[in-house]
């Protein structure tokens, strides 16, 4: 029995049809708000899944969440709910300060409480796995070394501030209190089920529809890409053999600028879906206004994770993308679905000339 919050979410989804799938009989317990960002429909296929639990909440309301941890009677709370945007961060930060620290707050508390409740033997096995991100440790210089764990911490968004701020509350709820806590902080992830907020489902959506492809500043911004599922993977493997109180980062060794990132979706379309007058996507990309405060560069050194826990990718972003496009192309009906009024409007006021 798992509790997962944020399980509507893209990686929270991803995360809960595949603990499903390899885990038949484990029982899930997913607490997700639903907001603009969780998608119900993600988590179809696990329609006739008895052992699922939805419940629609806020991981802010201590109550619910000392009420569900009483009555399922977690081994592990994996962590996904957040505001995760970092543009609309910049619009709205205080949702993100009410999310990913208020509610990172009320989890580890309810944890602590739950925690202390168990007797001996489950209170070992217990984990709170927290997820974040690599956004946490600032921006890199191009030929900088990669961020290692012990990297100092300079975020630099109302976003990653939020997120590091969460992540000094796991960290001092393991030290004082005794929680056994892990936490992961991961690169950019991609893949199925992802918002079309985001750069890579963004692209892809407005290539298909043909129009403009927006590169923030020049495009040279340099980002880490990994593949949802090795993600997904990587965080099953902490959880059963993370060491309690380490964190550990997680990455797809796939650095590359946004411009590429774009350049390789234009080639792969042309090639899946060529457009009808012959000209190629790239044709669409246009470089607009940069994000304010745009971090430069994130590069992950995943070497803790492989070297103590066996962990690496398996995708390479070749491969991933490829896997990625396919699923977009194949779900035209879930990204109608996700696309709502909230949607439109996010894009009317982000994207005015
Ligand atoms: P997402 O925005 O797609 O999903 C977030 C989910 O959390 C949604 O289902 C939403 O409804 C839910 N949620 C939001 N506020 C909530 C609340 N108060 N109570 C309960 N549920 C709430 O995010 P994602 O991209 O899947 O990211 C999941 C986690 O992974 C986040 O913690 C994020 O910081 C972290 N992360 C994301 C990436 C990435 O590239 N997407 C990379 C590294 C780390
Ligand atoms: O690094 C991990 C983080 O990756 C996660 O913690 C965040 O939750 C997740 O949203 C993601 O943050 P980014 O800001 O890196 O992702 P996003 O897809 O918004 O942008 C990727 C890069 O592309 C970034 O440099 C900004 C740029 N970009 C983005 C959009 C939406 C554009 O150039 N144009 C765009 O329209």
């Amino acid at each position: 029995m798992i509790l997962v919050t944020g399980g509507a979410g893209f990686i929270g989804s991803n995360f809960v049809l595949e603990y499903a799938a390899l885990h038949p009989g484990a029982a899930i317990v997913n607490l997700d708000k639903l907001t603009y960002a969780g998608n119900f429909s993600n988590l179809e296929s696990l329609r006739n899944y008895p052992k699922h639990h939805f419940v629609h909440g806020d991981i802010c309301d201590a109550t619910l969440v000392d009420q569900l941890l009483a009555q399922y009677q977690p081994e592990a709370i994996v962590h996904f709910a957040a505001e995760s945007h970092v543009d609309r961060s910049i619009h709205t930060p205080g949702d993100f300060l009410q999310t990913n620290i208020v509610g990172s707050f009320t989890l580890l508390q309810c944890a602590t409480r739950y925690w202390n409740s168990l007797d001996e033997g489950r209170r070992t096995n217990f984990r709170f796995l927290h997820v974040s991100t690599d956004e946490v440790f600032g921006s890199l210089s191009r030929d900088a070394p990669a961020f290692t764990e012990t990297h100092p911490y300079e975020p630099n968004s109302p976003y990653s501030a939020s997120k590091a701020a969460s992540d000094h509350l796991a960290r001092a709820w393991h030290h004082t209190y005794g929680l056994p806590v892990l936490t992961t902080n991961c690169s950019n992830n991609y893949g199925p089920y992802q918002f079309p907020e985001k750069l890579i489902p963004l692209v892809i959506t407005h290539a298909l529809e043909g129009r403009p492809l927006p590169i923030y500043g020049d495009g040279q911004q340099v980002r880490d890409w990994l593949y949802v599922s090795d993600h997904c993977d990587a965080i099953r493997v902490v959880l059963a053999r993370g060491h309690l109180g380490e964190t550990y980062n997680i990455g797809g060794n796939a650095e590359m600028t946004n411009l590429a990132v774009v350049e390789q979706i234009c080639t792969m379309l042309d090639e899946l879906r060529p457009k009808a007058d012959g000209s190629s996507y790239r044709s669409q990309i246009s470089f607009v206004r940069d994000r304010p405060g745009h971090d430069r560069r994130y590069a992950m050194n995943i070497e803790k994770a492989k070297r103590s826990l066996g962990w690496q990718p398996r995708e390479s972003f070749e491969s991933g993308i490829r896997k990625t496009i396919l699923w977009y192309l194949e779900h035209a009906q879930w990204l109608s679905q996700v696309r709502s009024g909230e949607y439109l409007q996010w894009l009317q006021t982000h994207y005015r000339p």
